[in-house]
């Protein structure tokens, strides 16, 4: 009989831990038992696995000890307080939050661009990217391979699901009371989102880019492991519940045609290419995206005042490939390759 593992998903109860109960057991990982884990605010609740009721254990109270695989999406304290035990219990740690993604000794690993990244892991942790670095390398990740990327400019366009819960149902919030004439407040976001976009996601760092605009840069040059990548990002919240979208011009070494990026992307894993010049031609969060895996890529055209420019539009679920899909990926690669 083949091996089963024993998984832990930390957050269970959050916008990314129930995808990745649903993910796992949509691709029928080989566990033999699943844990839900939160805070003790939700010790007691139950959450779908399946067709299944799983109840939610207190993480504070838990003993990680037998646990096979950790998927970890409950916050970057939560990472760095519970990972490093359940790393040195035993366990093999994927974690979401950015608590590890810039150590030297923690692979940042999207499973179709350097799932090889996976096997050092000396901690026992490993990394999954911000959702926009993720959807962006899966596509940028062949064409790095094939022509070198010289510098990127890119516009995001991020839903609020990549915020958590709280900003699924803020949202909501808004719009209701909007339509119904009533005033609205904003708590998560630190102005209204419905109706409205907003040029700020993370914190602002001393050089007047945010945290999430600089995980952009960095994580894109760990991922494609090339320092010299240069990365000009500007990150914008947009009132859509799930889906990121992205402007991406790119600047390669050698050039790569328009037409013979479409064939390359057309060939790689993970992407459908959807690029026709009529109307609706093009993929979009709600029309394409939303609770799918694939990163989906359209309006790819020649830069007309770069040599070696390119554009691409890029869209994914960022609870899916952005997040919960490439941690069980990842998973999925590590018990492969014990
Ligand atoms: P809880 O529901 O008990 O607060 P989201 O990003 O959608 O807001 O979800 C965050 C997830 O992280 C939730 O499952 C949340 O659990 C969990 N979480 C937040 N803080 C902690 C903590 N201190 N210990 C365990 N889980 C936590």
């Amino acid at each position: 009989m083949s091996r089963t593992y024993k998984v832990a998903v930390v957050g269970a109860t959050g916008a990314v831990g129930e995808v990745m109960l649903s993910i796992l057991s949509e691709r029928r990982f080989p566990a033999s038992e699943v844990i839900a884990l939160a805070s003790s605010r939700s010790a007691g609740f139950k959450v779908s696995f399946g067709n299944r009721q799983l109840v939610v254990q207190d993480l504070a109270t838990f003993d990680p000890v037998g646990v096979d695989i950790a998927l970890f999406s409950a916050g970057g304290s939560t990472s760095k307080e519970y990972a490093p035990k359940f790393a040195a219990a035993g366990a093999v740690v994927i974690d979401n939050s950015s608590a590890f993604r810039n150590d030297d000794d923690v692979p940042l690993v999207v499973s179709e661009v350097n799932p090889e990244a996976a096997a050092n892991r000396p901690r026992g942790i490993i990394a999954n990217p911000n959702c926009s670095t993720m959807q962006m390398l899966v596509a940028l990740g062949p064409i790095h391979r094939q022509v070198g990327i010289e510098r990127l400019n890119i516009a995001t366009y991020q839903s609020v699901s990549g915020t958590g819960r709280l900003a699924l149902e803020e949202l909501g919030r808004q719009t209701a009371g909007l339509l119904n004439f009533q005033p609205v407040t904003a708590e998560v976001y630190p102005v209204q989102i419905a109706f409205n976009v907003i040029p700020h996601g993370g914190d602002f760092t001393d050089n007047g880019y945010t945290t999430e605009e600089m995980k952009l840069v960095w994580e894109t040059r760990k991922i494609l492991g090339d320092d010299s990548i240069r990365v000009n990002a500007t990150v914008v919240r947009v009132p859509v519940f799930y889906g990121h979208s992205e402007v991406v011009n790119i600047e390669t070494r050698d050039k790569l045609s328009a037409a013979d990026a479409r064939k390359l992307l057309e060939a790689s894993p993970g992407i459908e290419v959807v690029d026709e010049p009529v109307a609706g031609g093009y993929p979009t969060p709600v029309t394409h995206a939303s609770g799918k895996d694939a990163v989906y890529v359209g309006r790819i055209r020649d830069d007309l005042s770069h040599p070696r420019g390119l554009n691409l539009w890029i869209v994914s679920d960022n609870i899916r490939k952005g997040a919960a899909l490439n941690a069980v990926q990842i998973a999925e690669w590590v018990i492969a390759h014990p």
